[in-house]
């Protein structure tokens, strides 16, 4: 079976079952501050999650692009990359455990779906822990389907337990499917879990019963929902027999392209195939980032930073495979081929992921160099500490006189038997109060957005502030991204020039007499075209779905948007623009607060 055929099984499988097929969503996030990208075929339904209706209904099925950095490290492994498409199912309030588990168990064995054996799947479930008792009921669900309970794992949170990522929310424990690949165990202890690559997590049902409270406490909640997650590389892996999804149609093109351009065998050596599959994954995660709907450049901060890192990444692996230098966008265009069939957009910015790999591998190849002859001109002297481990301060020089990252000078160090300091680097980074947000390992997990109050107040004046724009600059403004936190909105827009004091002014007074106004916020659930017709401004990823919400303003705005809003303007108080700046080019970028009237 490939991904295409794949893909489509699930939809149809889940179809049959009552859920609506929506649209994968941009892997930049809306609205959500608390990841850099979308890291879960979740993330985008977070508010639907939460409460607020979605227009497909309760029950729904897409398949999602997701960038995961936390498991960078553990690329190389069989079965970890950085991109991944995820297949998911969800019950909003609807169907809980039994079916989940029951639609899970048959997609996987039945003979018309998948037809895994049921003797290779292992299962695990929630161990409990002084705070929520275990999940005996999932447990005895699998055992109801025929899974033995020697083959039913009970683990505790770190692995069996979703969200929230903030202080509170929605969350719950899972129950993770996983294939045996008949190899024998690695060890006594070898067991789900284990990346030694006997088992390969290919599922995850989320069932979220509890809200985790400001105080750290959990109450059940009335309203449960069920979030799942099939990892489409590793399931068709395992359909296809192989022991990596590096094997597969999804990754083979690329490494064969590895292997010309480096003249070596893949499976020749560990170390080769690691390099070569670091590559492949970095490319395809530079290739989706660049070519997304919402297409981020590299650079130093946020995910322009993540990029910048795989793609450096990518070239210090072609270097030490002795490879072809400035190959990256030859790899990157035969991504475009394998995938632009499910993801136009990769085709519709070729030409950019292009010159902007080439760009970036150029600039690179120069800093590496330098990098590279000092850290060799260093070495003896470093060799000499009997801790083995690099000061913090000298990993900031190589990284601060000579652009050479962290990341980089831990590799080379790792290398050569020692380890670096980070922390002491880090302290050195804030101490020239650089450290870029995404430096943070906090903004890598995924999970449910902050979904205080104060943010939905903002999110509501974001759309004040987008018609406000159109009003005083032009039609031409469109949204080009918005991220909220508790403190403020973070607003692009497509407009060329600078605003001046007065249009900015001007864009303020008609917000704060709109907030006046107490204009009431209701929305609506129609088909996309019906919303075109009433005017209402749509952003490009809502393209592809038939039925969106509608969230009106009073008589002053109209957006396709997810939600949620305040229930009226008067709960805003009064609304400041706090700085305006470019953002890219064409695109300029608004904050603002809201105060106390
Ligand atoms: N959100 C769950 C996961 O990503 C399904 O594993």
């Amino acid at each position: 079976m490939t991904a295409k055929e794949l893909r489509e099984k699930y939809l149809a499988f889940f179809k049959g079952k009552g859920h609506t097929i929506i649209s994968g969503k941009s892997l930049i996030p809306e609205n959500d501050p608390t990841v850099l990208f979308t890291t879960a075929g979740m993330h985008p339904l977070v508010p639907y999650i939460l409460g607020e209706p979605h227009p497909g209904g309760k029950r729904l099925t897409n398949f999602q692009k997701c960038i995961r950095t936390g498991d960078i490290d553990e690329v190389g492994d069989p079965s970890h990359c950085t991109f991944f498409e995820m297949l998911g199912n969800w019950s909003l309030g609807d169907y809980f455990k039994k079916e989940a588990i029951a639609y899970s168990y048959e997609f996987l064995t039945s003979k018309d779906w998948l037809g895994f054996s049921p003797d290779q799947l292992h299962v695990t479930v929630f161990a409990g822990d002084d705070e929520v008792p275990a999940d005996e009921e999932s447990a005895e669900i699998w055992q109801s389907h025929g899974i033995p309970r020697e083959r039913i794992y009970f683990l505790p949170r770190e692995d069996n337990w979703w969200g929230p990522a903030g202080k509170t929310g929605p969350c719950g424990p899972d129950t993770e499917m996983f294939i045996d690949i008949g190899i024998d165990p690695c060890s006594a202890d070898c067991r789900p879990g284990c990346h030694c690559g006997k088992y390969f997590e290919v599922w995850n049902d989320v069932f979220m019963q509890y809200y985790k409270n400001e105080d750290g406490t959990f109450t059940s909640m009335e309203r449960k929902t069920v979030d799942t997650g099939m990892g489409v590389e590793r399931t068709i892996g395992m359909l296809q027999g192989k022991s990596s999804v590096y094997e597969t149609e999804l990754f083979k093109p690329v490494i064969e392209m590895i292997e010309e351009l480096s003249s070596k065998k893949y499976g020749s050596d560990r170390e080769t195939d690691k390099s070569m599959r670091i590559i492949a994954d970095h490319i395809r995660s530079a290739t989706f980032i660049l070519g997304d709907e919402k297409g981020v450049k590299p650079s130093n901060l946020g995910q322009g930073y993540i990029l910048r890192r795989l793609i450096r990444r990518a070239i210090r692996h072609m270097r030490k495979l002795n490879a072809e230098t400035e190959a990256l966008p030859k790899l990157a265009a035969r991504v475009v081929e394998m995938y632009a069939y499910v993801y136009p957009i990769l085709e519709e910015k070729k030409e950019t992921i292009v010159s902007e790999l080439d760009a970036e591998e150029k600039k690179f190849s120069d800093t590496l160099k330098k990098g590279e002859k000092e850290f060799e001109k260093m070495l003896p002297n470093l060799l000499k500490n009997p801790r083995k481990i690099i000061a913090g301060r000298v990993v900031f020089k190589l990284y601060d006189t000579y652009g050479f990252p962290m990341e980089m000078t831990e590799e080379m160090a790792e290398e050569n038997g020692m380890t670096i300091d980070r922390e002491g680097f880090n302290k050195e980074f804030e101490k020239h109060q650089e450290l870029s947000k995404a430096g943070s390992d906090k903004v890598f997990k995924g999970g449910l957005a902050d979904n205080t109050y104060e943010v939905k107040k903002l999110h509501t004046a974001t759309h004040l502030l987008h018609k406000a724009l159109r009003m005083v600059l032009g039609e031409h403004v469109e949204q080009k991204g918005s991220n909220i936190t508790s403190d403020r909105l973070r607003f692009d827009f497509s407009h060329t020039a600078p605003m001046t004091p007065e249009e900015i002014k001007k864009v303020e007074e008609i917000v704060n007499e709109q907030i006046k106004r107490k204009l009431k916020i209701t929305f609506a659930v129609m088909p996309l075209e019906e919303a075109r017709k009433l005017g209402a401004m749509a952003l490009f990823s809502d393209k592809y779905e038939e039925n969106v919400k509608v969230y009106t303003v009073g008589d002053f705005s109209r957006e396709v948007c997810g939600g949620p809003h305040v229930d009226s303007t008067e709960e805003l108080g009064f609304f400041k623009i706090t700085k305006e700046q470019s953002s890219s080019a064409g695109v300029r970028r608004i904050r603002a607060v809201l105060k106390p009237a």
